[in-house]
Order: structure tokens, then sequence, then C-alpha cells
């Protein structure tokens, strides 16, 4: 099988929530072959930064201003996170950095050195989805899919941090911030992923399958 039969993968509801499949591999694009052109550029300062990601090691050598979601996605082919804005501003590269949701547009790989990294790629268990991955799939809780591993992502990062007693803006008691994740709650909390096919009621009833709150 050559380079571009490789990318001609059917790509299905479980793809997308499993990989975060979508356009890009629609289109065919050699991200491995992408990725040896950059890292064959000799002209470029490099640091060396071992990233553990989805429980493997990975040393690599990169420009120091490499982003992490650049490291990902062009140094590692990990293509699950999004490049949406580049800025912070939409949520599609969310990732997990020792169990906390971070935008990996908005670091550098560097500062990552030997911290554990979780992505799209690395939920799913054997065979299994991530119980979040599942809902997702149950409710519809996409349509075009490319928010959507940023959104999984943010959504299991999200629960831990109000189990943990986090509160939001939108938490009433602060002396009480365990208080039960309501819908208002939940939109507040994940208003830093945006998606842009307005998914939202179904992505709010996802994360409360996800997390055991009856609708
Ligand atoms: Fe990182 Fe939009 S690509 S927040
Ligand atoms: Fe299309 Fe969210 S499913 S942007």
């Amino acid at each position: 099988m050559n380079e571009s039969e490789c990318f001609q993968i059917e790509v299905t509801r479980r793809t997308v929530v499993e990989t975060g499949a979508t356009a890009l591999l629609l289109a065919g694009l050699p991200h491995a072959a992408l990725a040896r052109a950059i890292d064959a550029d000799p002209s470029t300062p490099s640091a060396t930064v071992e990233l553990k990601i989805n429980g493997r090691s990975h040393v690599l050598n990169l420009d120091p201003r490499t982003t992490l979601l650049d490291a990902l996605r062009e140094h590692l082919a990990l293509t699950g996170s999004k490049k949406g804005c580049d800025h912070g501003q939409c949520g599609a590269c969310t990732v997990l950095i020792d169990g906390r949701r971070i935008n990996s547009c908005l670091t550098l790989a560097a500062m990552h050195d030997g911290q554990s990294i979780t992505t799209i790629e690395g939920l799913a268990e054997g065979g299994d989805l991530h119980p979040m991955q599942a809902a997702f799939v149950e409710h519809d809780g996409f349509q075009c899919g490319y928010c959507t591993s940023g959104q999984i992502c943010s959504a299991v990062g999200m629960l831990s941090e109000a189990h943990a007693g986090m509160p939001s803006y939108a938490t009433a008691d602060l002396a009480d911030p365990r208080a039960e994740l309501t819908d208002v709650e939940i939109r507040e909390r994940m208003s830093g992923n945006i998606c842009r096919c307005a998914a939202y009621p179904n992505i709010v009833a996802a994360i409360k399958q996800s997390a055991g709150i009856p609708s």
C-alpha cells in the first residue's frame, strides 16, 4: 500500500471521535511526508525534548519555538488535535497535560519535557472508546467533527476539574462548588470550545451522560 492509499481510510462516526479524523484524512494529505521534510531542514535551531504522549515516549529535536500543537501534528503525525484559530480562541487543539486541559496552540512543546500528554488518539483503551467518546457518538455530539477532538478532551478535563471542586464563573455557591453540574455550568465550563456547527445541545447531553447526570 503506498502513502496516498494509506489515507483512503473509511471515515466513520467512530473514527471521528477515536482519532479526530476529519477533513484532512478525507483530503489525503501526506502528513508523515510533511513531517519528514520539516525534520530534514538543518538550518533551524533545535532543542531536544522528550514528550510522553498517550503512554509512549518520543524524543524530538525541535525548533524551540515549536508549539505543542505543531509538534503533535507536524512532527508526530498525531493529527487528531486540530488547528482552528492557532491563537487560543476555538479550543480545537485542546489536549490533556497531566490530566489538565490546555490549548496546545498556545504552549511550546519544550515547556512540557517529561510531562504526560493525552490526545484524542490516547483516550480509547484497546478496542473500547472512552465513555466520553461513546457518549458523543450516542448523542450525535458533532456534525463536521472539526471541533470534536478538542471538545472531548476538554470535556474529560472539565469533569475532573468539577469533581475536584474547582468553581466556574457560573457557580452560584462558591462554598459548595461540587454542586450538580447544570446545563448552565457545563456550557460555561466548556465555553472555550467553539463549535461552528452549533452542536451544543448534543454536546451538553453527551457530557451529562458521561458524568452520570440524568437529562
Ligand atoms: Fe488552539 Fe484554536 S487552534 S485554540
Ligand atoms: Fe463542526 Fe463542531 S462539529 S465545528
